[in-house]
């Protein structure tokens, strides 16, 4: 198999313009005969009629199968080619990541041997690759969910399929409940349509006198058909799906795994990156050939750790040096994404750099070696704090379980755990659902804009807590989302709703067009979507921070990222005579010279042009505050006044929303000169609380800007 995708690959990549049209012709068939007999060997491949028998009688169907037996990339197919997609109607799979919705995508394009948007296509937040033509549609859960805002009952899919469930986002949860409601509502209305039908074709008269009528009225029956449900999941626990869709019918799907043999460290690894890549090195000098996954938590380690391999492979001798290094993780450009699944040159080990996209998201051919440090970034919410945070926390059992797994799909293979056994055995047994730990408010406005305004009474899967629906309304209100009768407010909350941002960056634009500054916020919103503009590789952090300061403001960390983005924004302009690629590379070379992320960037320039076109859809005013930045920081304050800190005499800050005790991150211009009072917008907790991106505010203008908060708070 791997070997069959390596020829695959390789052929891509060989230069076009020297082959005649024969062997290019020859080169597209040799190619759509290696993925033939890929997907004939995948283990779904002997299941595929039963499969279809089992959607074809059950409205609610759940598969578990092993994690690459061919679920995502297959299934999709089996029900096209079975005729699901008549009438127009479309098959939808939604992921919980946004790079699965896209590389899977373009893989089954290319299985489907058409062009990407066309009969196969994807669509998530900032980003639409589908057409009118389109009938395979891969999505995020979140982008499904907002598509439900426009059309309630999904009418354009026949099939729903809702992939990685046992993920257990928080989309997915909220999905699953809709969907659920949906599915309810098609074969209501199918039935009464059913029944008048019934009633007509009895009365043969009355069917001939109004022959127009009945012919519209076949027409508006056929283009309803029941909405059929699958619900796939890696885990082995279907029961909690089954359970929630009223015994629901779960089949399982034999996968094929080798054994994985586990290595464990005999001693605590305080730095997980340094022992990452200890172990790449270890691997690569001493173990026979295949190719490594390492585990990250994100993007800002993966790319340090990839610069870190570049460095080591510098110091080997020649013929040591054939690794090379591929990353993967949710906000790299599509256009790089596809390169993890490229093989490597003849000779080389690749060793892939994912963040926990790689456990069953995302499979990738040719890995013998797993590393695993253990780790994950996930985001907690304290709702008596009202504080979410960025945590690195360890990973379950079922998780490390997956993790090797992925060391066993092709051969016997090997897992690095970089923590000790016992370590291991205090792992929690399962990942604990997105929706018991995060803050909701999100989701609640989606809600509400649903028409669900009993958020309690909402059919969840697994309920969240009271306190953090309460809490989550709470900010809602404060944030002129809600009535005081926590309906969804007019205008605001109908606009927030409409935005696809958390509420707090939605409220901050609609301000920004009252305060004048649209044109800074949205700067602002697009740079703090992306994870990290800036970077200091670690043997250069003194000339990183040097170039930092040539685009710090002294108003705070907001306007250094809109300083940014005008100066990126100049240099492309004086540019805009080159060539695409030249522009490109150009961009590049500057970010890099700047110590600036350039995938960030472009990313951030990418959902700039997106929610500028949205806030230009909702009629907002978009005009800059020019010279007068206090207008911009005043409408920061006003907008996350809900994250202000008060300065203590020791040099820490008292969050005063909840008397939390939090620094400020080193990579903020306060740093070392610290304002009095600020607001910011991440926390994030290492060792410490720790506050990024943060601008300097005046105190009272908090009582005046937010007294539905402060007012009564004193
Ligand atoms: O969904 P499931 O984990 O069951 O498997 P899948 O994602 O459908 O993957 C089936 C096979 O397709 C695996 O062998 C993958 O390596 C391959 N695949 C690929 O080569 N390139 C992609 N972009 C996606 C899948
Ligand atoms: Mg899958």
């Amino acid at each position: 198999m791997a070997q069959g995708q390596g020829r695959l690959n390789s052929s891509t990549k060989s230069p076009k313009g020297n082959l005649s049209d024969g062997n290019r012709k020859l080169d597209a068939f040799s190619k759509r005969q290696t993925l033939a007999q890929h997907r004939k060997s995948l283990p779904i491949a002997s299941v595929d009629k039963r499969l279809v028998e089992e959607v074809q009688k059950h409205d609610t169907l759940i598969i578990v199968g092993e994690t690459g037996s061919g679920k995502t990339t297959q299934l999709p197919q089996f029900l096209y080619n079975a005729g699901f997609c008549g009438d127009g109607k479309l098959i939808g799979i939604t992921q919980p990541r946004r790079v699965a919705a896209v590389t899977v995508a373009k893989r089954v394009a290319e299985e489907c041997g058409v062009n990407l948007g066309e009969k196969v296509g994807y669509s998530i937040r900032f980003e639409d690759m589908t057409s009118s033509s389109t009938r395979i549609k891969y999505m995020t859960d979140g982008l499904l969910l907002r598509e439900a805002l426009l059309d309630p009952h999904l009418s354009r899919y026949s099939v729903i399929i809702v992939d990685e469930a046992h993920e257990r986002t928080v989309h997915t949860d909220v999905l699953l409940g809709l969907l659920k409601s949906v599915q309810d509502a098609r074969s209501k209305s199918l039935n009464n349509l059913q029944n008048t039908k019934n009633k007509k074709t009895n009365n043969d008269i009355q069917l001939k006198e109004n022959g127009a009528q009945g012919l519209n009225f076949l027409k508006q029956y056929q283009g309803r058909t029941p909405l059929k449900l699958i619900i796939m999941s890696a885990s082995l626990d279907a029961r909690i799906f089954s359970e929630y869709f009223s015994g629901a019918r779960a089949v399982h799907i034999q996968g094929r795994q080798f054994p994985v043999d586990i290595f464990y460290t005999l001693h605590v690894e305080n730095d997980y990156l340094d022992a990452s890549l200890a172990t790449i090195f270890q691997i690569h000098l001493e173990e026979g050939p295949g190719d490594i996954l390492v585990f990250l938590t994100g993007q800002e380690e993966i790319e340090s750790v990839e610069r870190l391999v570049k460095e080591r492979l510098k110091q080997l001798p020649e013929n040591s040096k054939k690794l090379v290094a591929v990353s993967i993780f949710s906000s790299l450009p599509s256009e790089q994404q596809m390169r993890v699944f490229a093989p490597a040159p003849p000779g080389f080990r690749k060793v892939i750099l994912a963040t926990n996209i790689a456990e069953t998201s995302v499979t990738i051919s040719g890995i013998k070696y797993v590393i695993d440090p253990g780790l994950v970034k996930a985001r907690y919410y304290d709702p008596n704090k009202g504080l979410e945070s960025l945590v690195v926390v360890p990973i379950s059992k079922a998780q490390a379980l997956q993790r090797s797994g992925r060391a066993g799909r092709e051969g016997p293979g090997k897992c690095f755990r970089l923590y000790q056994e016992d370590q291991f055995g205090k792992f929690e047994d399962s990942t604990k659902p997105e929706i018991k730990r995060c803050n909701l408010s999100n989701i609640i406005l989606q809600l509400k804009a649903l028409g669900v305004d009993d958020i309690s009474g909402f059919d969840f899967i697994e309920k969240p807590t009271r306190s953090a629906i309460v809490k989550s309304l709470e900010q809602l209100f404060l944030l002129g989302a809600l009535t005081d009768d926590c309906k969804l407010s007019n205008p605001v909350g109908r606009q927030m709703a409409c935005l696809p941002l958390d509420p707090i960056y939605s409220k901050a634009l609609i301000l920004a067009s009252e305060f004048n500054c649209l044109e800074e916020m949205l700067i602002t919103v697009a740079m703090l979507s992306v994870e990290s503009i800036f970077y200091s590789p670690r043997d250069k952090k003194e000339e990183s921070r040097t170039t930092k300061k040539s685009f710090a403001s002294p108003e705070g960390d907001h306007l250094t990222l809109v300083n940014v983005y005008r100066a990126s924004n100049e240099f492309l302009e004086k540019r805009s005579g080159l060539s695409k690629e030249k522009r490109e590379k150009a961009f590049r070379k500057w970010c890099k010279e700047n110590f600036i992320d350039s995938r960030s960037l472009r990313h951030a320039r990418d959902i700039h042009s997106q929610i500028r076109r949205n806030v230009e859809q909702m009629g907002l005013r978009v005009a800059s505050c020019g010279d007068d930045v206090l207008q911009f920081c005043r409408c920061l304050a006003a907008s996350f006044f809900l994250n202000a800190a008060l300065k203590q005499p020791e040099g820490s800050y008292r969050a005063l929303a909840n008397g939390e005790i939090v620094s400020i991150h080193p990579s903020s211009v306060f740093f070392k000169n610290k304002p009095e009072c600020l607001i910011f917008n991440e926390l994030v907790e290492t060792n410490r609380k720790y506050i990024r991106n943060t601008t300097k505010i005046d105190y009272l203008w908090l009582t005046e800007l937010a007294p539905q908060f402060y007012a009564v708070q004193n």
